[in-house]
């Protein structure tokens, strides 16, 4: 009996990668790592990284223990919707579960090639729910502009690598697409893969103003989003945790589903 129990439990270790074995979970970065190219708003602090102490002690042990500065929004961030609405949450505030959940990708990149103040529509929402079916409730929904194809280049990402605010160019959500989703669908978190939710020439920063009055928090800068699938991932957002934070650097990655 026991050399039966055994061989069947050595056949199926020999089984199981012939069947094809577990599925092996992707995962995906959707970062940028902090360093001296991490791109900033053109106001803000960029990110200092001192290497404060570095080597071996006198007793004879390595150690290392630096210290950061930096602006909250830059590099890969979290806006809290504080940051354009007052009285709503701070990063601090934000639930855990508005900040992981299943996403989809909206892929405006065949708008951006030629135009780098194009801007997401309510007519690309619905053209990819026609393609895919209604967005659902509860959804992460992440804008793919292709943007990231200029990162780091500071001139190609912002449109300037001036302090000119007035020369920033590059593509973002219009106002038409944030007033139908927050009228017509339910989403938890928008994101995008350009230094900002409304575009470059953006003066009055309408979609942060109707996303963050619903409590719907940002992601910038999100990286490497052409890895994505239109639908079936899940995206985990995990900001840095700031008392009465406007934002913070944000760690985000997806875990695809298993086909
Ligand atoms: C978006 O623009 C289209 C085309 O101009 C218009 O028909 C639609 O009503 C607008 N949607 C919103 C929410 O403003
Ligand atoms: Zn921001």
């Amino acid at each position: 009996m026991r050399a039966l129990v055994i061989t069947l439990a050595f056949s199926a270790l020999f089984l199981v990668p012939l069947l094809g074995g577990p599925l092996k979970p992707e995962w995906i970065e959707l970062s940028y790592p902090f360093n001296s190219e991490t791109i900033y708003w053109p106001t803000g602090v960029s990110f200092e990284h001192t290497k404060t102490m570095q080597g071996f002690t006198d007793d004879g042990y390595y150690y290392s223990a630096y210290d950061i500065r930096a602006s909250e929004h830059g590099g890969t961030h979290l806006d809290a919707p504080n940051h354009f609405a007052e009285g709503k949450w701070t990063a601090d505030q934000i639930p855990l579960d508005r900040l992981i959940g299943p996403a989809i990708k909206i892929d405006i990149s065949s708008k951006t090639a030629q135009n780098p103040d194009a801007q997401l529509m309510q007519s690309d929402l619905e053209a990819w729910e026609k393609k895919h079916g209604q967005i659902p409730d509860d959804i992460i929904l992440l804008v793919f502009t292709n943007w990231g194809r200029h990162w780091p280049d500071k001139k190609k990402y912002l449109g300037t690598d001036t302090d000119d605010i007035d020369q920033l160019h590059f593509p973002g959500i219009h106002s038409n697409a944030s007033s139908w989703l927050v009228q017509h669908r339910n989403i938890k978190l928008v994101g995008i893969d350009t230094a900002s939710v409304d575009y470059g020439q953006s003066k009055m920063f309408e979609s942060h103003r109707i996303f963050y009055k619903e409590n719907i928090p940002g992601l910038e800068n999100v990286a490497n989003m052409a890895q994505l699938p239109a639908k079936g991932f899940t995206v985990y957002a995990a900001p840095m945790y700031i008392s009465e934070g406007s934002g913070g650097p944000c760690r985000v990655f997806a875990l695809l589903d298993c086909a």
